[in-house]
């Protein structure tokens, strides 16, 4: 199912398929390097995209969505929207990764910004974040171009990170 479409993107459901792709964007450490949580084996990239196939199965309108890259109809990464709890806070994420080859083309932003509307306007959502290591510069700056700031550090099990967040603007 397509989620949503930007000029240079598709983000859908992940299906069975992309396997492969997935489990290609985790096998680069340039990409797992701020992604503690990353699946470290073939097995749990094909876990989470089960995991995601028909959207977070605690909350379906959420999950990691295949993105796919219009002009070469290739999986490029994957892009979504994330449950958590931060400090005892329920807070969703807008989550980005995007393959090495397709980086610096602002593939990352055009996502992300649309998942930000995807999730004020049609899920109605009141406020997103981001996770992002003090060291993922292209991530903070990702969340920045989108219009989310630094809200606040804290950690988790597997250590520090910045939260970034923007609310909508009620009128
Ligand atoms: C973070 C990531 C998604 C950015 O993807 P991208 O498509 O290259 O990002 P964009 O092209 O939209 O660039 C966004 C901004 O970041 C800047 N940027 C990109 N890479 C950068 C880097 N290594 N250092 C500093 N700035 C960087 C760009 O210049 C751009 O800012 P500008 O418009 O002011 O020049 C990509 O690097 C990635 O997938 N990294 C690994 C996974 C990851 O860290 N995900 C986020 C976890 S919180």
């Amino acid at each position: 199912m397509i989620i949503l479409e930007t000029e240079r993107l598709i983000l859908r459901h992940l299906m069975p398929s992309d396997l492969d792709d997935l489990w290609a964007l985790y096998t680069d450490p340039e990409i797992t390097k701020f992604i503690p949580d990353a699946p470290r084996t073939r097995q749990e990239a094909q876990a989470e995209l089960e995991w995601h196939m028909h959207g977070h199965p605690k909350n379906p309108q959420l999950g990691l969505w295949a993105t796919i890259h219009k002009a070469t109809n290739k999986f490029i990464g994957r892009c979504g929207l994330l449950p958590w709890t931060i400090d005892g806070a329920n807070e969703i994420e807008i989550a980005y990764t995007i393959a090495r080859a397709y980086w610096g083309q602002g593939l990352a932003t055009e996502a992300a910004h649309a998942i930000r509307d995807y999730g004020f306007v049609k899920l109605n959502l009141t406020r997103l974040i981001c996770l992002i290591d003090s060291e993922n510069i292209a991530s903070q700056r990702v969340a920045e171009k989108i219009g989310l700031s630094f809200d606040k550090a804290s950690r988790d099990e597997y250590g520090p990170f910045l939260v970034y967040a923007i609310e909508r603007e009620l009128r």
